[in-house]
């Protein structure tokens, strides 16, 4: 696993930190890796009833790290942000969320697939891929629009315009607000009060609720054979390079 994911158990909770402060938690693709294994091994293990998934104080994740982007843009394909977004989707435990901070582009996205979000006072929602020259990805384009309306989802993911907390609770897709120094045990509680209700009941109810997976999956394949072709486009490429290249 990427020693920039940090996974530990609090009894029924498996706890995984994104843990990169210094790039505010850019994904690179070892970090995607050690995502999908912690979602696998949740899933995988009878003791584990729920996740947590966390950042650093100031910044749950930054989105993909677009030094990782531009190398794409040129590279060969690699499946590992591919898998993340499938075990995302696919996995069969309740997650949480905790974030504090910035949450852009997948750190927001990945928000859609949660069960229970926690965000602090301090948390800004964006999704700048049109800006970057890409598309919104983790079946955005679907979840977002039946979660929050068209016309929030528009603002959100094609006009890129960022979401408070309070914005983001407005929009139905957070539970709680709290204070940055609260929100990790606010997250945890809710994790544990998940972890303690009868599982094989909470796995049916929460299967029926989430409605059909495949059509979830599906739309992740459809985004990313169109992200996979905007990523080698100029417009993308001078994009990321004008965000590496500029003077803070
Ligand atoms: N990819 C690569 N590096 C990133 C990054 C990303 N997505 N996000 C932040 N970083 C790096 C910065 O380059 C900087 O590195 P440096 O100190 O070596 O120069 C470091 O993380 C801190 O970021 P900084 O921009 O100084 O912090 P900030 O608090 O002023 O702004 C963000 C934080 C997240 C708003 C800003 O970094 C940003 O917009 N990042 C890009 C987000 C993005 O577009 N992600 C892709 C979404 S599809």
């Amino acid at each position: 696993m990427s020693g920039d994911i940090a996974v530990t158990d609090d009894g029924a909770v498996h706890v995984i930190r994104m843990n990169r402060p210094a790039k505010k938690n850019a994904l690179t693709l070892a970090m995607y890796g050690g995502l999908t294994q912690a979602l696998q091994d949740a899933d995988q293990t009878e003791a584990i009833r729920c996740s947590l998934i966390a950042g650093v104080p100031g910044a749950f994740c930054a989105g993909n790290d677009i030094t990782d982007f531009l190398q794409a843009s040129s590279g060969g394909l690699d499946t590992r942000a591919h898998g993340f977004l499938h075990a995302l989707a696919g996995r069969r435990k309740p997650l949480v969320a905790a974030v504090d901070g910035v949450a852009v582009g997948v750190g927001t996205t990945m928000l859609l697939h949660c069960d229970h979000v926690v965000v602090s006072t301090a948390s800004t929602l964006s999704t700048p891929f049109i800006k970057l020259g890409l598309i919104p990805e983790a079946a955005s384009t679907m979840l977002a629009p039946m979660r929050m309306g068209y016309a929030r989802a528009f603002s959100l993911l094609a006009m890129g315009r960022p979401l408070s907390a309070a914005e983001a609770k407005d929009a139905g897709i957070v539970n709680t607000v709290v204070d940055s120094s609260e929100v990790e045990a606010v997250a945890l509680a809710a994790a544990r009060e998940i972890a303690a209700l009868p599982p094989h009941a909470l796995a049916v109810t929460r299967g029926l609720m989430r409605g059909q997976t495949d059509e979830i999956l599906k739309r992740i394949d459809q985004e990313s054979a169109h992200f996979r072709d905007l990523l080698q486009s100029d417009e993308a490429r001078t994009a990321f390079m004008a965000f590496l290249a500029r003077k803070k």
